[in-house]
């Protein structure tokens, strides 16, 4: 008996995706060698990530000037790398706080740099988001961070705000579910294992004016240069 897992998290998958990767598991494309055994950098994998790219750039109709890559450690890692990446001493990090993952982003924020809330729905148990039309990061902010589906609280930007600095938008378990323009955001990143692929992962889509920004002592590991310098690998 087919079982349906409905939890937030890790999902059904249709068979047809979970019999051919058991296949290519095995043997990936004829080539007698199964595609866990395979070299990174092959030439099959070389293919399954640029599929993977192309595919992410064509249904989110991501801009040129943005990356695409793909960093261990899923969303969570992110609520550090983000300030340690692109904050900018003296313009504090923007923050809308509209559920437990917003909450979570912040209180890594706090570890790096001055935070500043500019809207919350917190008092009310983040039973709504407040209106986005009235949402105003400041423009020398270095940065201002959304949570645009708030898993646990069910609560989704219906609209975005207008931001004048780089609006960050943890996505985790709302990306590719509906057309939005990327432009709009200086990066978009989603753990990976809700709507897109297996935990353990995040995929971050980045500005490339932002990846420059980075001070010299955030460690190499933990820079989005070094990601999107070796196309991820
Ligand atoms: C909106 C949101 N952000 C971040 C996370 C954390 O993701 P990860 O488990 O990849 O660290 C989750 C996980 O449920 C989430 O729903």
């Amino acid at each position: 008996m087919k079982v349906f897992n409905f939890n937030a998290g890790p999902a059904t998958l249709p068979d047809v995706v979970m019999e051919r990767a058991q296949k290519e598991f095995c043997d990936y494309m004829g080539s007698g060698c199964g595609i866990m055994e395979h070299s990174h950098r092959h030439k099959l994998f070389e293919g399954v990530l640029a599929r993977a790219n192309e595919n992410i750039r064509t249904i989110m109709e991501v801009p040129e000037n943005y990356d695409i890559v793909y960093i261990q450690g899923g969303a969570s890692m992110q609520f550090a790398m983000i300030p340690m990446n692109l904050y900018v001493p003296g313009k504090a990090m923007e923050f809308a706080d509209t559920g437990t993952w917003s909450a979570k982003a912040i209180k890594e924020a706090k570890l790096f740099g001055e935070t500043k809330i500019i809207a919350s729905s917190k008092e009310d148990k983040y039973t709504y988001i407040p209106d986005p039309a009235k949402m105003t990061p400041s423009e020398d902010a270095s940065f201002f961070h959304i949570t645009s589906n708030n898993t646990i609280y069910g609560t989704q930007y219906q609209s975005f705000p207008e931001s004048k600095c780089p609006m960050l938008a943890d996505m985790s378990s709302d990306i590719m579910s509906r057309k939005l323009d990327v432009s709009k955001f200086g990066m978009i990143y989603a753990g990976a294992q809700k709507n897109l692929g297996p935990s353990g992962m995040a995929v971050v889509i980045i500005r490339k004016d932002l990846v420059e920004r980075t001070p010299a002592n955030v460690p190499t590991m933990l820079r989005y240069a070094t990601y999107t310098e070796n196309d991820s690998l």
